[in-house]
């Protein structure tokens, strides 16, 4: 039981092959994989994902470096799921991220961060329909 968030493995993890060392952390610390698949986003589905970024100076780069491979999305459940999945990946400049943090071991820099986390259960819940549909949540 619990509540939900969102996160993706991005390109620079996804291609490192830490797939496994990413959802071995997020596993141990009790949240429990409710959805997951290895997909690619066009630059326009990227694009729309991080829509709520448009302004910002690091749009373009962000949406054409998360098209750039493939990514790991998941549906996350757990008490408390979106502080404490945040609490779990660390500060999004890996040079702020504390010990043993999922970016503080995996990220490379302030973009190829290693994953994304939900900001609200707000939007966990728009980022997890984006992804998956009923029949893909178990
Ligand atoms: P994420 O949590 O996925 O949400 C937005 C992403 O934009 C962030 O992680 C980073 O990968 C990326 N990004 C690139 N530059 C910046 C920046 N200066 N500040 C915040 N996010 C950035």
């Amino acid at each position: 039981a619990g509540n939900i968030t969102f996160t993706m493995i991005k390109p620079d993890a996804v291609a490192e092959n830490h797939i496994g060392g990413i959802t071995q952390m997020i596993e141990e610390v009790g949240f429990r994989i409710v959805a997951m698949k290895k997909t690619k986003l066009s630059e326009e589905r990227a694009g729309k994902f991080y829509e709520v970024h448009k302004e910002r100076p690091f749009y373009g780069d962000l949406v054409k470096y998360m098209s750039s491979g493939p990514i790991v999305a998941m549906i996350l459940e757990k008490d408390n799921a979106v502080e404490d999945f945040r609490k779990l990946i660390g500060a999004t400049n890996p040079a702020d991220a504390a010990e043993g943090t999922i970016r503080k071991k995996y990220a490379k820099s302030i973009e190829a961060n290693a994953v994304h986390g939900s900001d609200s259960d707000e939007n966990a819940k728009i980022e997890g329909d984006f992804f998956f549909a009923a029949d893909e949540r178990f």
